[in-house]
């Protein structure tokens, strides 16, 4: 398939297929290969050029240099410690439903994007690494930029460049004295090991503030209209929720699968894929929606089922780059669709669904704005 910007590359939809040129060791991330299907239209020679000069962290690196930094950060993302942060996350989740509530206490309509989706895992986010919230909307602002399609080349550059800066200033006051925080841990360890580097920390750092917040703040838009459209379906969460939830979490990660063209890579060897070869050197696209909505992997795929099983979904990914912060974002994803269902009986779109707004030009679908009442 030809892209915006001018570039052409396979477009993988089977579910199989997927799985396995997304697990296959000859594919690459690096965005810097010259047929590495880059989607944003025609890239000015001289704004590719600049974009290089940034040295890309886990998401645009392959191994072996990827599995060493993976690893430098993989024990702050296990089941067992996200498990840990239930409590607080719960707090986070608590306070933002209290804060919807006191704004619409005289009936007015709400904005659950402002009050809930984005504060909740920015918040959390920002406890994890140790960056200030208050400085929410500076890097709320540059992310929207950073993955907007409709934005200018030069305005995405500038919005990484600016969130660079910040966390070098960060990244600078935390060697002087490491707080007990993700950055500050990942400052002694390194030290420990010989292997710190400040600039990489920059760009792991960053990337996890644009990775955790924006897409976990989709998902709770996403699952709350779409739920609260299917009465039937939010009525047996509601009733049994420790059953259901878990798997409604899945389900709703796979029906709308918001990330689902950042799996992007170019081929390093010819690689055979449903007996068509692509040649080393020509760009793919495994895209994560049609394969979770492959009629061979998911019975009537376009219907959302929360009884169903669909955690072999790939929103997040699959292979070596499989979403890190996937058990952060289903615990998030779970205490707040269990809370803002618990405690908000009566929550009702201000609008009708067909009125929203959604991100139809980013990196990752999903919806500005969200009014609603109870
Ligand atoms: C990677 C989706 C939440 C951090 C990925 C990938 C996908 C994805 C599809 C794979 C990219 C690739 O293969 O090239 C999602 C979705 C989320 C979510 C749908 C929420 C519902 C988060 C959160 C964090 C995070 C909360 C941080 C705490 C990352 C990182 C990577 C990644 C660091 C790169 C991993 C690597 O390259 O080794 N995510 N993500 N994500 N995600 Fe997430």
């Amino acid at each position: 398939m030809a892209l915006p910007s001018g570039r052409v590359a396979w477009l993988i939809t089977a579910h199989d297929q997927v799985r396995q040129v997304l697990a296959s060791p000859h594919v690459s991330s690096d965005r810097g290969r010259d047929n590495f299907p880059i989607r944003f239209k025609q890239p000015d020679p001289e704004i590719t050029e600049k974009f290089k000069e940034f040295r890309p962290s886990l998401i645009g690196v392959d191994p072996p240099f990827h599995t060493r930094l993976r690893r430098s950060v993989i024990t702050e993302f296990t089941v067992r410690r996200t498990r840990e942060l239930r409590p607080r996350v719960q707090e986070i989740v608590d306070g933002a439903v209290d804060d919807l509530l006191e704004s619409g206490k005289d009936g007015r309509p709400v904005d659950l994007v402002a009050k809930v989706s984005l504060p909740v895992p920015s918040m959390v986010i920002c406890e994890l690494l140790g960056v200030p919230y208050a400085d929410h909307d500076f890097f709320q602002d540059r992310t929207a930029t950073l993955i907007s399609f409709k934005r200018a080349p030069e305005d995405g550059l500038k919005a990484f460049h600016d969130l660079g800066d910040y966390f070098r200033d960060l990244v600078a006051r935390k060697e002087k004295a490491p707080t007990d925080d993700l950055i500050g841990r990942l400052i002694v360890a390194g030290r420990e090991n010989g292997d710190h580097d400040s600039e990489e920390l920059v760009g792991l750092a960053q990337l996890l503030l644009i990775a955790g917040h924006e897409t976990t703040a989709n998902m709770i838009s996403l699952g709350t209209v779409a739920l609260l459209e299917d009465p039937e379906q939010l009525r047996a969460l509601r009733e049994d929720p420790d059953t259901l939830m878990p798997k409604a979490v899945e389900e709703l990660l796979r029906f709308f699968t918001i990330a689902d063209t950042v799996t992007a890579r170019t081929a390093t060897a010819d690689i055979e894929v449903g007996g068509i070869t692509i040649r080393a050197g020509e760009g793919l696209i495994a895209s994560g929606l049609a394969a979770n909505r492959d009629p061979h992997a998911y019975p009537e795929p376009d219907s959302l089922d929360i009884t169903r099983n669909a955690r072999n979904h790939v929103a997040f990914g699959y292979g070596v780059h499989q979403c890190l912060g996937q058990n952060l974002a289903r615990l998030e994803l779970d205490i707040v669709y269990r809370t803002l269902f618990g405690r908000v009986p009566g929550l009702t779109l201000a609008v009708p669904a067909e009125s929203l707004s959604y991100k139809d030009e980013a990196l990752v679908y999903g919806i500005n704005e969200v009014p609603v009442t109870w």
